[in-house]
């Protein structure tokens, strides 16, 4: 890991700088979600001699005042740059615009968790989401995923799945290697990695084990492509020991599914694998763990998901370090065989066997 592991090389002068940043975070955050909305940086871009505030204006439904204070702002944040007048689009504004990660990431934050994470102290304080009541009356997000209203449940699946979608093309050819015939897809939530099995080899079953909501979706989805025989669903809760396990699978698939629990609940769901799996069979565990990324900007959002699960998700769980994991892994009884990072958008893909007793 080539970064946070020496003083940040920084005059006093530029650190009190990032420190009002922070400070005044929240203040960036909505302007660059407005800019977004109103389509101010779209108007910007498309005029490539910059554009003055009064033609800004007459494209736009807000008043002179609205753009006023957004443009000035977009200013200091580095979005424009002005001269003679004319707003031009800067390269930070370009990103904000064009960047997929960066608008997934924007709306998710805004739609999933920015009311929520105002009550990030009590979540910490209590170990509860304590910010997941903005958006429903659970536990836990999970059961409520299936409820959320339209355009926050957008958001958040486009964002779980925007970090998974890059990763299943590269790794279904390392998953097949061993030709496993019975997949167990451990949290498959709307079965996008069961039909992109079943579409890449046409003998392998998949059973999805998952919450009764998402599993009625991945089962729908699973029949408007016509692989509903080949698709299992198997209805569990993986937090209540008494309720089932999925027995005998070839191979077992935990993809961004550990992270939604706490230590201790990790290494009783593995335990639990362990015991259900066959001397031969293996676990393959996708991850995104931020001390893995190839690059600081990956540990960045790594790491500030994992206040996404402290205040909404579920107040326990978080994006690990790998260390953490490993020993997990082990104390459930389990070894990692193999262990290969940087696939799709900095994950790890560790795979595991049970120890020989
Ligand atoms: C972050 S999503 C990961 C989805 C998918 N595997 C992927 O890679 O995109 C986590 C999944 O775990 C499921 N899950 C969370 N808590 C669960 C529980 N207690 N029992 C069963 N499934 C659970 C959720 O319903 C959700 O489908």
């Amino acid at each position: 890991m080539p970064f946070y592991q020496s003083p940040k090389k920084i005059s006093a002068f530029d650190a009190k700088f990032e420190a009002q940043k922070i400070a005044f975070a929240p203040v960036t955050f909505q302007v660059a979600r407005c800019l977004h909305k109103f389509g101010l940086l779209n108007q910007v871009e498309q005029s490539s001699n910059g554009t003055t505030l009064a033609q800004l204006c007459a494209n736009s439904n807000l008043s002179e005042y609205a753009i006023h204070v957004l443009v000035d702002m977009g200013l200091s944040m580095g979005i424009f740059w002005h001269k003679d007048d004319c707003y031009h689009l800067d390269k930070i504004g370009h990103f904000l615009l064009h960047d997929d990660m960066a608008v997934k990431n924007l709306n998710f934050i805004h739609d999933v968790c920015y009311q929520g994470l105002f009550d990030l102290d009590e979540a910490l304080l209590q170990g509860k989401p304590t910010g997941l009541k903005h958006l429903g009356d659970w536990k836990t997000i999970y059961p409520g995923l299936s409820q959320l209203p339209k355009h926050i449940k957008k958001s958040w699946f486009e964002f779980d799945h925007y970090y998974s979608d890059h990763a299943f093309e590269a790794l279904l050819p390392l998953i097949f290697k061993t030709k496993p015939k019975h997949i167990v897809d451990v949290g498959g939530n709307t079965g996008k990695w069961a039909l992109a099995c079943t579409r890449y080899n046409n003998e392998v079953n998949v059973t999805i084990m998952d919450l009764p909501g998402q599993l009625e979706v991945a089962m729908k989805n699973a029949a408007d492509n016509h692989v509903a025989d080949r698709i299992q669903p198997f209805e569990t809760d993986l937090l209540d020991d008494n309720k089932p396990f999925c027995q005998h699978g070839d191979l077992y698939w935990m993809s961004q599914f550990l992270d939604c629990f706490s230590n201790s609940q990790i290494i009783n769901i593995l335990q639990r694998t362990a015991a259900a799996m066959k001397p031969d069979s293996v676990l393959c565990i996708l991850e995104t763990y931020w001390d893995r990324q190839p690059y600081e900007a990956g540990a960045y959002c790594v790491n500030a998901t994992s206040l996404y699960f402290t205040a909404i998700a579920n107040g326990n769980s978080r994006m690990y370090h790998s260390k953490d994991m490993l020993k997990m892994i082990s104390e459930a009884g389990l070894y990692v065989d193999e262990d290969i990072d940087n696939i799709g958008l900095g994950h790890t893909l560790l795979r595991c066997k049970k120890k020989p007793n």
